[in-house]
């Protein structure tokens, strides 16, 4: 709802600045929203003012004065209580029974569709979760799984036409090396029985010889080791059918872990296409054609061909306006190699790298007719992604928008390793600790109920759990799980959260009555907390834009905590069915909160309970 209010206020003021002819001093007009019950200050304001100064040659505070009174004699009853100057602030003080009732009678239309933008104009692929095959979904996917999930979901309800694709690490030499191990085992029998576990044996038993090699010093066997590995990766490459067949076995019994875990959290996507795909497509054989006959790729003097990315084409090269790369053919490297990264695109024994496979990628997107390609990974990957959108553009994808959506590292207290293996811990096995110390909170509050129940409400319980984790924090800042706190019923938790909208859904099953009409009990006096919640609520719309343009979910989440603290502190000060005065608008404003949650709710994917 102050979305619309902001939006009208944006427009006359426009309209005020083209008469007054200075409208293009400022563009686009700022206005701010302030929290409720900063009396000095309205609900919104404008610094405007300040931006014309210069143009009107004219102090701020007069200015401001000017377009207040302006301003007032065209936006008068209806929302607005009144418009002044303090100082070279605009301030507009809106009439709180009006927001309030309005922004009831909205949600309670929208539904959970409330805040949702319909039309939609601008279409992506939106990558993110991408483990890899043959190594266990570790914290960091987890956090990029939950994370990309709820931003996918507020992407697409504000407009965006999306395609999530979970975009596997399925190929590489790594998997050379695994079938070379595969073929020298006698054990191999295992795979049927525990393949996760055997294909993770098979990749670390490389490792080790790998290492042993190294430490031993002997250079020879180490090189003959990787050579073997390479060239079974070759083979793999070119199609050889048996190790085709043992790769997609490897590959089919990932994809079903991942699953598991992926219907765990509720998270779905449109398309699997792992790296595998633009190999075996061929889309990496056509780029590579298509660099060298661009010149735009080089021979080294190893054999390998790779695409010289210099540090000055990297600047902006996100957006198509702002892009600025070479793409004058090359037929040598220049001697200074300090001034470009390399992209290798082609190694000397003709095999695809990673780099490859992301360009390949991009050219199948671009044919798809994508606007914009969002990548949710790792931050650790910048200056790599930042390389291959450069290397794209130099290939001709000119008009697609790239976004790398990068965030920080989480880690448990003790650290993300998990001891014995060295490895990072898995993602099941967090979600499998927050589900005990769930229980044990569940089951402290409820000892009636069934094991069976109290272990349902506490793997919704873990998935709010894991969401607030993951997502409250800026998405770039670091954080630290600590799995007792955050399974906590106090504090900014999402327990909290859904323990306040609990209290919600309780509150109108208790009255058994349908939901009254905001407008027809408008009369009925609310008080401050009824008024700061109902301003809460008007605010969700905005925090969606946020969300979306900071391409970080943490403003919805962030929000939600704030709801669920306003509407505590509603509950607490205000009663709601034995009030005979103002019972009727209190329950409208019980309903729209309840629905406010289960709307945030749905897209950050956090189950509402009956019960908690
Ligand atoms: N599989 C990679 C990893 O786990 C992430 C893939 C990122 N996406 C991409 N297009 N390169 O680190």
């Amino acid at each position: 709802m102050l979305e619309v209010l902001r939006d009208r206020l944006v427009e006359e003021i426009s309209a005020i600045l083209r008469e007054w002819g200075c409208a293009s001093a400022v563009s686009p007009v700022p206005v701010e929203i302030n929290e409720y019950g900063d009396a000095e200050k309205g609900l919104l304001a404008s610094p405007v003012a300040f931006q014309l100064a210069g143009e009107r040659n004219q102090p701020p505070a007069e200015i401001a004065a000017e377009l207040a009174e302006t301003l007032s004699s065209r936006l008068d009853g209806g929302w607005i209580d009144r418009i002044e100057s303090t100082g070279p602030y605009l301030n507009v003080y809106v009439d709180d029974d009006h927001v309030a009732t309005e922004t009831m009678a909205r949600i309670l239309d929208a539904g959970t569709s409330y805040g949702v933008v319909d039309d939609r104009n601008w279409s992506a692929v939106f990558e993110f979760s991408s483990p890899n095959v043959a190594k266990p979904m570790h914290i960091g996917h987890l956090r990029n799984t939950v994370l990309g999930d709820v931003l996918a979901n507020v992407l697409d309800a504000q407009g965006y036409e999306l395609i999530r694709d979970n975009h596997i690490g399925d190929w590489g030499v790594q998997f050379g090396h695994m079938l070379y191990e595969y073929e020298q085992a006698d054990d191999t029998e295992r795979f049927e029985t525990e393949p996760i576990t055997y294909l993770l044996d098979l990749y670390q038993r490389y490792g080790t010889q790998e290492a042993e090699l190294a430490d031993a010093g002997d250079e020879d066997a180490l090189e003959a080791l990787r050579d073997t590995g390479r060239s079974y990766f070759a083979r793999l490459e070119d199609g050889d059918p048996t190790l085709r067949e043992r790769w997609e076995a490897f590959s089919a019994a990932s994809l079903d872990r991942f699953k598991e875990t992926y219907d765990r959290l509720g998270v779905e996507f449109d398309t699997w296409h792992g790296e595998s795909y633009y190999v075996i497509e061929s889309w990496t054989s056509q780029i590579r054609s298509e660099a060298l006959a661009r010149s735009i790729a080089v021979e080294t003097d190893d054999g390998a061909q790779i695409i010289p990315v210099f540090d000055d084409e990297l600047d902006g090269v996100e957006s198509p306006e702002t892009a600025d790369v070479r793409t004058d053919p090359i037929d040598e490297l220049p001697d200074d190699d300090d001034s470009y990264g390399s992209l290798v695109l082609e190694k000397r024994d003709g095999t695809t790298t990673y780099g490859t496979r992301d360009l390949a990628t991009i050219a199948y997107r671009v044919a798809e007719g994508f606007d914009e390609l969002i990548y949710v990974v790792a931050e650790e990957q910048r200056e790599y992604f930042q390389q291959v959108f450069a290397a794209a553009r130099k290939l001709g994808f000119t008009d697609v928008t790239f976004t790398h959506v990068e965030y920080g590292m989480v880690d448990l207290p003790e650290g993300s390793m998990s001891t014995r293996a060295g490895r990072m811990i898995s993602a099941v096995a967090v979600l499998d600790r927050v589900h005990e110390e769930a229980l044990s909170v569940v089951q402290e509050n409820y000892p009636e109920l069934s094991e069976d129940e109290a272990s349902q409400i506490a793997e919704g319980v873990t998935l709010g759990t894991v969401t607030f984790e993951n997502v409250d924090k800026r998405r770039t800042k670091n954080s630290t799980f600590d799995i007792e706190q955050a399974t906590s019923l106090e504090g900014d938790t999402g327990p909290y959260v859904q323990y306040a909208a609990t209290r919600g859904v309780n509150i109108l099953d208790r009255v058994e009555q349908s939901v009254p009409d905001p407008a027809s009990v408008a009369d009925e006096a609310f008080n401050e907390y009824d008024y700061q919640l109902a301003v809460e609520l008007a605010r969700y719309p905005l925090v969606l834009e946020q969300s979306r343009e900071r391409y970080d979910p943490s403003p919805l989440v962030q929000y939600l905590l704030d709801l669920a603290r306003t509407f505590n502190k509603f509950y607490h000060e205000n009663r709601v069915i034995d009030d005979e005065t103002v019972r009727e608008r209190r329950l409208a404003l019980v309903a729209a909160s309840v629905t406010a949650f289960e709307a945030g709710f749905e897209l950050a994917n956090v189950p509402m309970l009956d019960r908690m």
